[in-house]
């Protein structure tokens, strides 16, 4: 798959056609998760797919942005064992999924919500595994009236610092570490509410990777948000350099970070 296209064309799509997806495609999406790389291989995860009729008004009120619900003609969720990095983890798996259905000519959307046993209530799930993503999927409806791109990034420099907290990189040294592709396609993984609350520093061999964390959204967005980043910058690395590794634990080293920020992932490069 040509990644670097498939996150150049993304964007989130909330009107959907009434087509509903052909069967075939999504066993090609879950054979493509079963089979791609994971952030955390040990944790186990499934994924449910459902029609509009069968979720659609189920999860009106408890799923979306203050409780507004996406209307499409599919969605999928994802359930995951409950372990250290769990969420970031479906985030990982989840963006990767969007890619593989927009390889297809699938378009999609995230919609959060706050209590997998609600969702797992009203959808009759009896699995002990928690709901960790819900997607909008479908085809988009109008497609040639509507905006073509997504929504506005921050730059490269706005999100990269240089050995601490506060020292923007600049272009020309990350294109000469052979940073600046992945930093580039990093910056443009979508985020709840495009909060983009990423920030890396480079220290070294390392990349120390913090988010933002504040009263606009919960922990639960915030480690979608993180999974979907390193997932973006894993892409790229791994294609063109090496197999990457995100480590979730925290670093021991104070990189002056403000305190509605918190490391949340670092990885050797
Ligand atoms: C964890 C997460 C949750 C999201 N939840 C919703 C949602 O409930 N409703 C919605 O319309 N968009 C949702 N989005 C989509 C974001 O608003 C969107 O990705 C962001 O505004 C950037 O726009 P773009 O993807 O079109 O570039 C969510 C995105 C993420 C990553």
């Amino acid at each position: 798959m040509d990644y670097k296209k498939l996150i150049s064309n993304g964007k989130s799509v909330r009107e959907f056609k009434n087509d509903s997806i052909e069967e075939k495609y999504f066993t090609e999406i879950e054979t493509h998760i079963t089979n791609a790389k994971r952030l955390l291989p040990k944790i186990n995860i499934e994924v449910k797919i459902y029609d509009k009729k069968d979720c659609y008004e189920k999860l009106k009120n408890i799923a979306g942005y203050n409780g507004y619900m996406i209307e499409a003609p599919n969605y999928v969720l994802i359930l995951s064992d409950v372990s250290n990095g769990y969420i970031e983890n479906s985030g990982y798996i989840g963006e990767r999924l969007i890619l593989k259905g927009r390889d297809l000519g699938i378009d999609s959307c995230w919609i959060t919500f706050k209590d997998s046993h609600a969702i797992k209530e009203k959808l009759d799930i009896s699995s002990e595994r928690e709901v960790t993503a819900i997607m909008a999927l479908g085809y988009e409806d109008n497609k040639n009236d509507k905006n073509k791109s997504g929504s506005e990034r921050l730059s490269v420099e706005e999100i990269v610092y240089m050995n601490e907290w506060g020292k923007n990189a600049n272009v020309d040294e990350l294109e000469e570490r052979g940073l600046l592709d992945a930093f580039n396609y990093a910056r443009m993984a979508p985020s709840a509410l495009n909060r983009q609350p990423w920030r890396f520093i480079i220290d070294g061999g390392n990349i120390i990777l913090a988010v933002r964390k504040d009263d606009f959204n919960n922990n639960y967005e915030g480690s979608i948000d993180t999974g979907i980043a390193m997932l973006y910058f894993s892409l790229i690395i791994d294609t063109t350099m090496f197999d990457l590794q995100w480590n979730l634990d925290n670093i021991n080293k104070d990189y002056k970070i403000p305190n509605d920020y918190e490391i949340v992932g670092y990885c050797g490069i």
